[in-house]
């Protein structure tokens, strides 16, 4: 297993946030229109599954039918990620920019599935702030908004 001793710090609720009001200065990038169906359809569900099996487990979940499910989920999550890395650029000059962050975040979902199968909540859990941070890295360069 990759290992790794950091764990990155859940974002705050929006309410938790100080209030800045500052000026817009990002501009909308063009975003080839396939871009958001894999966002809405792929990526946000298979996360919210897991964060489900991670902090909201039911009873009658069975802690190897959630771990079996998360490895389900990364492999969408993978799937997803793998035909966003092939994307043709979103501005022609972000294309190395954006390929990483795609690349970044099949390294850090490829660990996540490896700690699910290890059934190790702690590392699972880890690697879901992993994951999480790799889905806001490329959103605060490309997502515009
Ligand atoms: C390589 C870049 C990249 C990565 C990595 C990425 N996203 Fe996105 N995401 C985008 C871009 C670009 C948009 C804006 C798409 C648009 O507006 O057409 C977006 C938009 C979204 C949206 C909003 C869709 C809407 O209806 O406006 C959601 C939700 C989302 N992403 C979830 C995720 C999750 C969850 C992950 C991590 C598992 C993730 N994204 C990882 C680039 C990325």
């Amino acid at each position: 297993m990759v290992s790794c001793k950091t764990t990155p710090t859940p974002k705050k609720k929006g309410r938790d946030k100080p209030l800045v009001i500052k000026p817009v200065v990002k501009k909308p990038v063009k975003t080839p229109a396939m871009i958001k169906p894999l966002m809405v359809k792929e990526f946000s569900p298979s996360m919210s599954r897991i964060a489900f099996h991670l902090f909201h487990r039911e009873e009658e979940t069975s802690k190897e039918d959630a771990f079996n499910d998360i490895r389900k989920r990364c492999d969408t999550i993978l799937k997803a990620a793998q035909r966003l890395e092939g994307l043709p650029a979103l501005k022609a000059n972000d294309t190395p920019l954006f390929r990483a962050e795609a690349k970044g975040l099949l390294r850090q979902v490829k660990a996540l599935k490896d700690a699910a199968f290890n059934q190790n909540q702690e590392q699972t859990v880890h690697w879901y702030w992993h994951v999480q941070e790799s889905c806001n890295n490329c959103h605060s360069q490309f997502r515009g908004y």
